[in-house]
């Protein structure tokens, strides 16, 4: 049974890439969903430049997969077990990505069904991304709804002109993405990120937000972040700290004033 769901933030936070995937095969109306999602997603103008090229042919998924398999295998796996854990995550949790990722890199032709979304006309760039990763997305998370695992992989582009020319790509058509999608042998789980602390600043670029809530040892912003004091500039703790310490011997002081009138009163 798959673990379909239907709440959107909880489909987005438990959007994983899921590279361990049976080789059962996908109902096409599930496909097709996938697709409209898709579809439903927006691009410059509306334009639509997008095209998906659906792969089944065990043949084609070997011939690519291979190439899949090298980049791995030659570029990207001794730049990632060589290097640090990517942020938030333990050795141990990436040490597991990488042996999922191994796991896709050998079986990646087994997955019953890929999505190659490509962008006809346009040169790869910022620009034309823009136009086709958000149908990407939506795609992935229609996927995770439909209790389908996939993952957005790029690798092979190590291999682009290869792997193009594989699937039948005319030169002004690129490929963007494949996705190779199936049942999961696993489970959805949350998906693992940085604090949003780590991530947002205000109005400035580097700016960490300003707002201060002395009544707690970390900073509350404008945006609702709470900011622990150990990620501030020594400077800014100082002040903050002398702050609240300046607040509280007023209030306490204040409270004193109260009840030396109040004993005075009886
Ligand atoms: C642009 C991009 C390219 C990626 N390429 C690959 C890839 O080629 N192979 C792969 O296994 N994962 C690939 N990923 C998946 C990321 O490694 C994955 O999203 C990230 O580790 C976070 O893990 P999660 O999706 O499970 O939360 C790619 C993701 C993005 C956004």
């Amino acid at each position: 049974m798959p673990e379909a769901s239907r709440d959107l933030f909880e489909i987005i936070a438990t959007t994983r890439s899921m590279r361990r995937l049976k080789p059962d095969p996908v109902p096409a109306e599930l496909i097709r969903k996938i697709l409209e999602a898709g579809t439903a997603a927006p691009s410059g103008g509306n334009m639509q430049r997008w095209r998906f090229l659906v792969v089944t042919d065990p043949e084609l998924k070997e011939t690519v997969g291979a190439y899949y398999k090298r980049a791995w295998d030659e570029n990207v796996y001794p730049r990632y077990s060589a290097g640090a854990p990517a942020p938030g995550t333990s050795s141990e949790r990436f040490r597991r990505m990488l042996d999922a990722a191994q796991y896709l890199a050998d079986h990646i032709h087994e997955a019953p069904v890929w999505i190659v979304p490509c962008m006809e006309g346009a040169t790869p760039s910022r620009t034309a991304g823009s136009s086709i990763y958000p149908a990407v997305q939506n795609m992935l998370l229609a996927a995770r709804a439909l209790g389908l695992g996939a993952t957005l992989t790029t690798l092979y582009l190590a291999f682009e002109k290869e792997v193009e020319a594989a699937l039948g790509l005319r030169a002004d058509v690129h490929s963007y993405a494949l996705l190779p999608i199936g049942y999961p042998m696993g489970r959805f789980g949350p998906v693992r990120r940085v604090p949003l602390s780590e991530v947002v600043y205000e109005n400035r670029y580097g700016r960490l937000p300003m707002r201060q809530d002395p009544l707690r040892d970390h900073r509350s912003t404008a945006i609702g972040l709470y900011v622990p004091l150990h990620r501030l500039p020594a400077l800014d703790q100082q002040r903050l700290l002398d702050g609240a310490r300046r607040r509280r011997d007023r209030l306490s002081s204040q409270r004193r004033g109260t009840q030396t009138s109040a004993a005075r009163g009886r």
